[in-house]
């Protein structure tokens, strides 16, 4: 076969043959966010079920002057921006000299960030994933002081062991007198963290089927949704949430852009999503271990979930 030939795989494809192949099946989370996935997740934030969100928005209201008075900031950027939503009232408060630039992998969000914020500061909308994102951020910064946020609790959906690196790497994108606001989901009923994950409208089963639709339009596969169904577990151990893509039946899957068939028992599972939930006594041994000081914690009453500001040291 001439080098000309040989097909160039997207990292989508790639990791997808590796994840299919694997003796658990699991795919990144980072996938469930095409632009559909991405239009399903915001109508994930509005159920009544999954209170994330509201608490987030709470807290950044309440305490937008605060955390903008944390520091003389010009730049404030935003991993995982989605819409932007909760962000508005952090840039109320900072006023319009502030250049703002929101950080994700959808257009879709990007142009919506644009659209909604771009009466408040500078929009300045970058298109990358959260690592190649703080390599833009270095690079565009200003001298002054920066704050990064990365709302959410998305944090959750990195594997355990990847947070403390992840949050070093924010670290050695950021310089000493910076601030991070970052979101932590708590702990809490466990039916109350199941249901938020598996909602009675079908909203996140939606999210999650979504992914066996992108890879059928994106790499030519032929999944039949109506053959998987949607399942949300709760990890005692992990102290995580996991949602599962289960197979209801003994099947073949082809997915064309790779040429390969891959088979499925009854039964079994995609895993395609972490959401680890967090301690209010581990947070401030997470900024310590990373090298950030914790400036400050707020933590909703009605939803347990913290907002912590840490400052670069
Ligand atoms: C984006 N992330 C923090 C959400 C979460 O709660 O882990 C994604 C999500 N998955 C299902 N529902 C919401």
């Amino acid at each position: 076969m001439g080098i000309a030939s040989v097909p160039v795989l997207s990292a989508f494809a790639r990791d997808v043959a590796e994840g299919l192949s694997a003796s658990v099946k699991k795919l990144s989370p980072q996938y469930l966010y095409d632009d559909l996935g991405s239009a399903l997740f915001e109508a994930i934030t509005l159920l009544p079920e999954y209170g994330l969100t509201r608490a987030d928005e709470r807290l950044i209201a309440r305490h937008a002057r605060a955390i903008i008075d944390a520091g003389d900031f010009e730049t404030i950027c935003e991993l995982g921006s989605g819409s932007g939503r909760k962000t508005r009232h952090i840039l109320e408060a900072a006023g319009r000299d502030a250049v703002y630039h929101p950080i994700d992998v959808s257009d879709a969000a990007l142009a919506t960030c644009k659209r909604e914020l771009g009466t408040l500061a500078r929009v300045e909308a970058v298109h990358a994933d959260w690592v190649d994102g703080l390599r833009t951020i270095r690079r565009k910064r200003s001298e002054a002081p920066l704050l990064l946020l990365f709302l959410g609790s998305s944090i959750g959906n990195l594997d355990r062991a990847e947070i403390i690196p992840f949050l070093t790497t924010v670290r050695t994108t950021l310089r000493p007198g910076d601030c991070f606001l970052i979101g932590f989901d708590l702990v809490k009923d466990v039916d109350r963290m199941l249901e938020a994950y598996d909602d009675a409208t079908g909203v996140t089963a939606a999210f999650n089927l979504n992914l066996l639709g992108r890879m059928n339009r994106e790499l030519q596969a032929d999944f039949d949704l109506r053959s998987f169904t949607h399942e949300a577990r709760w990890n005692a151990d992990a102290r995580r949430i996991e949602m599962h893509l289960v197979s209801s039946r003994a099947q073949r899957v082809w997915v064309g852009a790779l040429e390969s068939e891959f088979l499925f028992e009854a039964g079994e599972t995609i895993w395609t999503e972490s959401s680890h939930k967090f301690l209010r006594d581990e947070l401030a041994g997470l900024a310590r271990g990373a090298g950030f000081k914790e400036l400050n914690i707020w933590i909703d009453s009605e939803w347990p979930f913290a907002e912590a500001l840490w400052r670069a040291e």
